[in-house]
């Protein structure tokens, strides 16, 4: 067998991890065989006749990476995003043609709908953070923008000098408390006023605020490394942390970050600003630019409460990534974002509790839906999908093994199983409303990642697709990369390796 080093594939760890790229099928579900795996055994061999290691669809497409060459999708860095390559070859493969509508509930920095407009097709797409909507706005006018007015508006800003007197400071919240340099907190909100206040026209507008929103991270003491936050060692958090481990007699923190010399905000703004310009005219140059028959429609809210309301029948196609099982807290991660966005606590913490369940914080939304289709006038829908996420045989092996290794103490964190059963709880309504929506024939295409908690493991991709198959939809592939994702070295040391699937899984109605 083969061995290969591998770059672990998750969106969001850079770890190198070694393991066996011919072993993409998983035969020991659980570490030890501690607990039941029956089930998710009958599930790895129901699907995988229809499951294809491909080597189409690679870590780069189906991550930032691509994206951050690409054109018009590097003015919002988002690093949880799919490349704009990997939507073109999905809408080839799903034969989405110009004039068709394709929708997107979990639609991040826009991919799917950019694309889509490039190709002529009208877009739905639905996210929860604000950033989403300042993204797509300031993308898809690429056509729009007028050079020579972005030119003064680049001489605009580099005039702008806040004065002595200007004293507001950005909006903050515990997690970002002592983020910014105090210049660069008074700048962030000057900046943003003198922006919206000129009479520039609104596109030009929109894309100075991308900028200087796509700015915060560079300029503050923080940057985004997987699933944290990390601080630059000048920062106010590092320094009053470390003075209190040394007066308390313990080790000052081991990683430090240092990311030299920050740039002030204008300087940051500006340099955005004119790469923006540059692919702006390069684009208006070279590419078919979208025609202004073709719709974006975007809404900043829950897929959850959403796609309920979309008519039946409507959508030629579905292309998304949902957020993954894997703890990871968006709310966390872009903290600089939405405290700028004038977010406080509360709302932020309504916010993490409104993601579709992927934190160790979420807590269940079952009740919250119950009473939403109750209202809606969908009782009937909401006992459907609970029925079928009751008597699925591997998501209640999943649970009550979870539920053993927990009282063996393996579970670090006891958000963990509320997490992943609210995790698919969720997705089976979304997978229930997408059946509805789309057009007979229309395919499904879902990006995710497989994960495994304390030794179980948990197909995501043959999980879903059954859940899909029990509402209706017909599994047609289920494509999984060649390269594998490792574990974390915790698991890997408690319970060995198990290699991960990463997955794009392909339904029709
Ligand atoms: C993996 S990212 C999608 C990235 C996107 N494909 C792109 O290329 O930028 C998942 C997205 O789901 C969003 N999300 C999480 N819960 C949601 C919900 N209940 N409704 C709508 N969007 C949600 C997150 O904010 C995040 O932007």
């Amino acid at each position: 067998m083969q061995s290969v080093i591998a770059k672990q594939l998750t969106l969001f760890d850079t770890e190198t991890s070694e393991f066996d790229s011919t072993n993409w099928c998983v035969n020991q579900f659980s570490a030890d065989l501690l607990c039941a795996e029956n089930a998710r055994q009958n599930l790895e061999k129901k699907y995988l006749p229809i499951t294809e290691v491909t080597s189409d669809f690679n870590r780069q497409s189906v991550s930032y990476q691509l994206s951050k060459n690409n054109r018009l999708h590097r003015w919002l860095k988002y690093k949880e995003g799919f490349s704009a390559d990997l939507v073109e070859q999905l809408m080839d493969e799903m034969n989405i043609g110009r004039g068709s509508t394709v929708l997107d509930p979990f639609l991040g920095s826009g991919t799917t709908a950019l694309v889509a407009q490039m190709r002529g097709i009208n877009s739905i797409g639905f996210d929860i953070l604000p950033m989403s909507e300042i993204a797509i706005y300031a993308k898809t006018k690429v056509a729009l923008y007028n050079i020579s007015e972005l030119k003064n508006f680049v001489s605009f800003v580099s005039m702008l000098n806040r004065p002595i007197e200007y004293k507001k400071r950005v909006n903050t919240i515990n997690v970002t408390n002592g983020a910014y340099s105090e210049e660069t907190e008074c700048d962030i909100p000057y900046f943003t006023e003198m922006i919206k206040g000129s009479e520039f026209s609104q596109e030009a507008k929109g894309l100075g605020l991308l900028c200087l929103l796509n700015s915060l991270e560079r300029v503050s003491y923080t940057a985004k490394d997987g699933q944290y936050l990390r601080w630059d060692e000048r920062s106010t958090k590092v320094i009053e942390a470390t003075r209190s481990r040394l007066a308390t007699g313990r080790k000052p923190f081991k990683v430090i970050l240092n990311k030299g010399e920050l740039p002030t905000l204008k300087k940051a703004i500006l340099e955005q600003l004119n790469q923006a310009i540059e692919d702006i005219s390069y684009l208006q140059r070279s590419s078919p630019l979208p025609s202004n028959d073709t719709s974006v429609d975007f809404k900043q809210s829950s897929s959850l409460i959403e796609l309920p309301l979309l008519p039946e029948n409507s959508i030629d196609g579905v292309i998304t990534s949902p957020p993954y099982c894997n703890r990871y807290d968006y709310t966390r991660i872009y903290a600089l974002e939405l405290a700028y966005l004038g977010m406080g606590e509360n709302e932020i913490r309504k916010t993490r509790q409104n993601l579709l369940s992927c934190t160790v914080e979420s807590k269940t939304k079952l009740d919250y839906l119950q009473s939403y289709y109750n209202t809606i006038g969908s009782t009937d829908s909401y006992n459907s999908v609970l029925s079928i996420i009751k008597n699925n045989a591997a998501l209640n092996e999943i649970l009550v093994a979870l539920e053993i290794r927990n009282q063996r103490g393996d579970i670090n964190n006891k958000g963990v199983i509320p997490m992943v059963k609210g995790y698919f709880e969720e997705l089976a309504f979304i997978y229930y409303e997408l059946f509805r929506v789309c057009k007979k024939g229309a395919k499904v295409a879902f990006v995710n990642d497989n994960v495994r908690y304390a030794g179980e493991v948990i197909s995501v991709d043959f999980l879903s697709t059954e859940l899909a198959e029990q509402i209706g939809f017909t599994p047609i592939k289920v494509y999984t990369l060649k390269q594998q994702k490792g574990n974390s070295s915790q698991q890997m040391a408690k319970f060995g390796r198990v290699a991960l699937r990463k997955s794009i899984t392909i339904w029709e109605k």
